[in-house]
């Protein structure tokens, strides 16, 4: 076997024995249902919050662009890929935000990875929430600068290491999730914006798992009634819209200064027209109907109620059973009742918190998050 290989299998045998090798399982979902190895699943994986992917004026949108401009972009956008859909979805996505601009990725992930280091270089200091998105954590070591991860949702901690380390440092940005992934609470947003204007740092809130979901589908700084100023509000199309790409929603001159200089937008072919079209479509959709926007909300508070967890902020409830075993054993107990929970590992999540992590949606049926948290509530041992 050639090296490279006997590396590979060696890499593999080692996740194995801890149970940590992920395989790819063939998924065809049917709206709220996921059928896989031939059984079809009530899904709470899917982070398909209001059950766009397949909604019809999605769908039409998407097929209108493809006839109009192709299935491809074609090329970067700053060559020929700056299709005339990117215009109406960044002066829309600035418009949800109250920002006066914005800028569309190919990913979130790549947006992270562009965004952050073209606002901090090797001088400077990042403080990052320590349970924030792999991407954010990607992007600050990228960027070379020093970082400094504050425990999960402490100010305090934050403030601390502000206080040591930011006159050290020409500049600072402060990076966390608005949703956390995998726990679905809210970043402290209001006192991170005030510690950030006390120390002149920039705060960036990821906001993946809130656009579309919390604060009336405008998202994490729109979530307590006033919105909080956040300079740099990042995001993916990806979950609640329905479709992929990411996106900043800033002022003008931090977008102009993105599209002059991040990497991941320079360097890498422009959205395919459909998937622009289809996240304008989402958008009509989430501003003509709040109403919609909050019922995944209210279907994890009804299953967090009923479970006697805490009550959800977010769309995404998490049960912690501890390790990886106990988790695999809990989603496949729910598979065989007809329910879609995929357990939620290390590095996914930190050593010991492996999880079942439930992401509710606008059509989830009452009836079945109840008999679901009926069955979690008898059948799975909590830690
Ligand atoms: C908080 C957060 N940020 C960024 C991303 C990456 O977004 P995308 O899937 O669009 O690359 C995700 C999830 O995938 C996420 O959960």
């Amino acid at each position: 076997m050639r090296s490279l290989d006997v590396f590979a299998w060696d890499k593999l045998s080692a996740l194995e024995q801890q149970r940590l090798r992920r395989t790819p399982v063939v998924t065809e979902r049917q709206g709220i249902y996921a059928e896989r190895n031939g059984r079809r699943l009530l899904s709470f994986s899917c982070n398909d919050y209001l059950n766009l992917t397949q909604h019809p004026a999605l769908i039409e949108a998407a097929m209108e662009a493809t006839r109009r401009y192709g299935v491809g972009a074609g090329a970067s956008r700053l060559v020929t890929g700056n299709h005339p859909l990117y215009a109406e979805l960044e002066s829309r996505l600035a418009r949800v935000k109250a920002t006066e601009a914005a800028c569309v990725f190919g990913s979130g992930y790549l947006a992270n990875t562009g965004i952050i280091p073209s606002l901090a270089g090797p001088d400077d200091l990042i403080l990052v929430d320590e349970l924030s998105h792999a991407c954010i954590n990607a992007g600050a070591k990228l960027s070379g600068a020093s970082v400094r991860r504050y425990r999960h949702c402490d100010v305090e901690h934050a403030e601390a290491l502000m206080t040591a380390h930011r006159v050290n440092h020409p500049r600072g940005l402060i990076v966390t999730d608005g949703v956390f992934s995998m726990d679905g609470d809210l970043a402290p947003l209001r006192e991170l914006s005030e510690l950030a204007q006390r120390f002149d740092a920039w705060l960036l809130a990821d906001d993946a798992h809130g656009l579309g979901v919390v604060g009336g589908g405008r998202g994490s700084a729109f979530a307590n009634g006033k919105a909080v100023d956040v300079p740099l509000q990042m995001g993916t199309l990806s979950k609640a819209i329905g479709g992929y790409g990411g996106y900043l929603c800033a002022s003008q001159a931090v977008i102009d200064l993105m599209r002059t200089r991040t990497r991941t937008f320079i360097y890498s072919t422009g959205l395919p027209p459909p998937v622009v079209a289809a996240a304008i479509a989402a958008i009509d959709l989430i501003e003509r109907d709040p109403a919609y926007a909050a019922e995944p909300l209210r279907k994890a508070r009804n299953f967090a109620g009923a479970m006697n967890l805490p009550e959800p902020q977010s769309a995404i409830v998490p049960l912690i059973l501890g390790e990886t075993d106990a988790v695999l054993a809990a989603s496949q107990l729910l598979e065989d009742e007809g329910f879609l929970v995929v357990a939620i590992r290390p590095p996914t999540v930190p050593q010991g918190t492996a999880r079942l992590r439930f992401a509710f949606t606008a059509q989830h049926p009452d009836t079945e998050i109840e008999r679901l948290s009926e069955i979690v509530r008898s059948r799975v041992s909590r830690r």
